[in-house]
């Protein structure tokens, strides 16, 4: 064993959702951050690409984000669509949390690797933040609000109409306590094939 796998699997099984309201005022280190972001870097890519790009909004950074939020909700959502609750959650959130990371794809312009491969990378990716993450007893949210996929967003984030925003991952230190979660069993989900 090159690892300790006990601990392996736990950091693994541990790795939580925890939201911004259940985030404490306590802030992560920018130097957290850098090694949070490095081991996504480390994420699995076809063909190296290395598709992730990180906007990391820290401080008045989250405010930034936070005007961003409500702002494009109202100018993409139709009226009759707006709701004023998922207005307040979208604007208050940022200011909850000690670090947002914007987690985008960029496409590489040559086209060679299929764009869900690219996703794909980029999920993976995220998969190593939020288990860094659990491993510094930060709290993880990764949130995909429809807005993240607009052109507004790609603007926001100086991104090409090619390239995609996949998500808004929370950081903050946890108020509550280290929730639980369960999974269903691996028969329910797995074929042996052996013949
Ligand atoms: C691609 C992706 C997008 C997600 N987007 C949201 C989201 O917009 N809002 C939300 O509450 N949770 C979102 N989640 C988190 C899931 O709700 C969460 O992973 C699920 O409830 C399982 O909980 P766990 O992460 O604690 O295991 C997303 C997860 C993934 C993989």
């Amino acid at each position: 064993m090159r690892f300790n796998l006990s601990e392996v699997n736990e950091l693994i099984r541990s790795r939580r959702t925890i939201y911004p309201e259940q985030f404490s005022d306590r802030k992560v280190h920018k130097e957290q951050l850098e090694n949070i972001l490095t081991n996504a870097q480390w994420a699995p890519t076809h063909g190296n690409t290395q598709p992730w790009r990180f906007h990391v909004f820290m401080e008045d950074g989250l405010s930034t984000l936070s005007s961003f939020l409500g702002t494009s909700y109202l100018k993409i959502t139709p009226k009759e669509l707006q709701n004023d609750m998922k207005l307040a959650k979208l604007i208050r959130r940022p200011l909850l949390a000690s670090a947002v990371v914007a987690v985008s794809m960029k496409r590489q312009i040559e086209n060679k690797i299929l764009e869900i491969e690219e996703i794909e990378a980029v999920a993976c990716a995220i998969q190593n933040m939020h288990l860094s993450c659990t491993a510094y007893g930060l709290g993880g949210f990764w949130s995909t609000p429809k807005l993240i996929y607009s052109s507004e967003m790609n603007d926001f984030l100086e991104l090409e109409e090619i390239d995609k925003c996949l998500g808004l991952f929370y950081i903050g230190y946890p108020s509550i306590d280290w929730p639980t979660a369960h999974r269903k069993p691996l028969e329910f989900n797995t074929k042996w094939i052996n013949k």
